[in-house]
């Protein structure tokens, strides 16, 4: 086989083996603390892009985007407030830049009044050849980052806030202020992007005990049970799946095996034309489940998230999963392990979605995995096996019985 291919199959090979490594890096949102003393009263996992657009010396505009960096850090002005100044979070990165964030809060709620960028236009590696050397500073108080006190902000879908001239996208966000404890609260507001429109769920969610501490390492649970999950777009099921699922996670050298389970689990969604994204969330982990329509009619599973209470997250966008064909659903009932990346992982039993047309409420016609076709290939072999043997010993047996005929007649 080997032989047979082509240098432009090895190139294509090689191509895909490096650009199947390279998604495999996940992405790590980086997390800053402000404390007082002892106390921690900010917390904060941020992962952001933001896009600057400034004059340059000859007069055209230009725009770059930074990336906040795994070297950000919290700068000394950050604060934990006291009565009459506000809880201030401020992320150093690059060549003096930052990003500051000033909360406020009532008796039920925090929020995120303001949010500043401050960027060292003298940075000429970022800013080439700007106009200005001063320092711009810029910000919003609309940022649309609010959540119940005693409760962590999570937001995985990305979200933007617009300040004059720069843009601050952030994704995989975990936000916490005027914490109760040293770390973040087990129970989460969720922000309305994750949350579906068409499926109204609560915007607190209760930790159930059941999911609040994953199981103790190494020692996988029993199979998980399937849970049926749906999304619906005006009223009608836009996105069906059926999947028992278990998830393993390795973190700070600790490799965690655990079930989500389908009783505790709230489903919510969106779909859209040609990408619908499934969103699962068990006590405090949250899964994401994004399918895609090919031009051919095909979908797949693209990309899969996961953020866990104790800090994890992982994401992996350039995913092919579960292929199958529009109006049709995949199945799969053995079991399948989806590689998200080097860390996570998901074995995945009594598998069947359909993520686009979906017609009243039921699945399509299945197209089943190959796994489920080389299992049900055994039987139909052994069977076979079994018919050929029994044929054997019948025809050695009539040989065996005319053979003995025969001797009879010779004495
Ligand atoms: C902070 O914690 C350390 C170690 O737990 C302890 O030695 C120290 O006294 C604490 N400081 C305050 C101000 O509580
Ligand atoms: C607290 O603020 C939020 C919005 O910022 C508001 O919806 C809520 O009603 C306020 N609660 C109280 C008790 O003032
Ligand atoms: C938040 O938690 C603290 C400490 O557990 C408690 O004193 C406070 O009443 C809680 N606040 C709300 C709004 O639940
Ligand atoms: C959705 O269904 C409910 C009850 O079945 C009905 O009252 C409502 O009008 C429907 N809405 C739409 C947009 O079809
Ligand atoms: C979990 O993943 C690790 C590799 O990251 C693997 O060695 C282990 O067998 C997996 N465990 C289960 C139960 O899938
Ligand atoms: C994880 O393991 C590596 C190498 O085995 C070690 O250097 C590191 O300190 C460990 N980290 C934790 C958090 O235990
Ligand atoms: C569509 O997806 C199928 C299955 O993943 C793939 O074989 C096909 O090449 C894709 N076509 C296009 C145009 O992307």
């Amino acid at each position: 086989m080997a032989l047979l291919l082509s240098n432009k199959q090895l190139l294509f090979a090689g191509v895909a083996l490096i650009s199947f490594i390279g998604c495999l890096t996940p992405v790590f949102a980086v997390t800053f603390e402000v404390k007082n003393g002892n106390n921690t009263c900010i917390m904060a996992e941020l992962s952001a892009n933001i896009s600057v657009k400034y004059t340059r010396a000859d007069k055209e505009m230009n725009t770059v985007l930074v990336a906040l960096p795994d070297s950000a850090t919290v700068d000394n002005s950050s604060t934990c407030g006291n009565v009459t100044v506000a809880p201030l979070l401020v992320v150093r990165f690059g060549d003096g830049h930052s990003l500051s964030l000033n909360f406020s809060r009532n008796a039920s709620d925090y929020q995120v009044d303001t949010l500043s960028v401050t960027l060292n236009m003298n940075d000429s590696a970022v800013f080439v050849n700007s106009s200005t050397k001063a320092p711009m500073t810029v910000s919003s108080s609309s940022t649309g980052i609010h959540a119940s006190l005693n409760t962590t902000y999570r937001c995985m879908s990305a979200t933007q806030v617009t300040l004059t001239n720069v843009n601050v996208t952030f994704s995989n966000m975990r936000v916490e202020a005027y914490l109760p404890a040293a770390n973040f609260s087990k129970e989460a507001t969720v922000c309305n992007a994750d949350i579906s429109t068409s499926t109204p769920a609560p915007k607190t969610t209760p930790v159930t005990t059941a999911t609040t501490a994953p199981p103790a390492p190494t020692t996988a649970p029993t199979n998980p049970t399937a849970g049926t999950y749906n999304v619906t777009k005006s009223n009608e099921t836009c996105l069906l799946a059926k999947m028992a699922l278990q998830l393993n996670i390795t973190y700070q050298n600790k490799t965690t095996v655990f079930n989500i389970n389908p009783v505790t689990t709230v489903a919510s969604g969106v779909c859209e034309t040609n990408v619908s994204t499934l969103f699962l969330r068990d006590g405090s982990t949250n899964l994401t489940f994004v399918f895609m329509l090919n031009d051919t009619k095909k979908f797949y599973l693209s990309e899969i998230a996961v953020a866990t209470s104790n800090g994890f997250i992982a994401d992996n966008k350039n995913l092919t999963y579960l292929r199958g064909t529009l109006g049709r659903s995949y199945m799969c009932s053995a079991e399948q392990t989806l590689t998200v990346t080097s860390v996570f992982s998901i074995n995945a039993f009594h598998l069947q979605v359909q993520p686009f047309g979906v017609s009243s409420g039921k699945f399509g016609t299945a197209e089943e995995c190959q796994l489920d076709e080389d299992n049900m290939l055994i039987p139909i072999i052994v069977g076979a096996a079994l018919a050929g043997l029994v044929l054997i010993v019948l025809i050695a047996y009539l040989i065996g019985r005319k053979r003995s005929h025969a001797g009879y007649q010779t004495i």
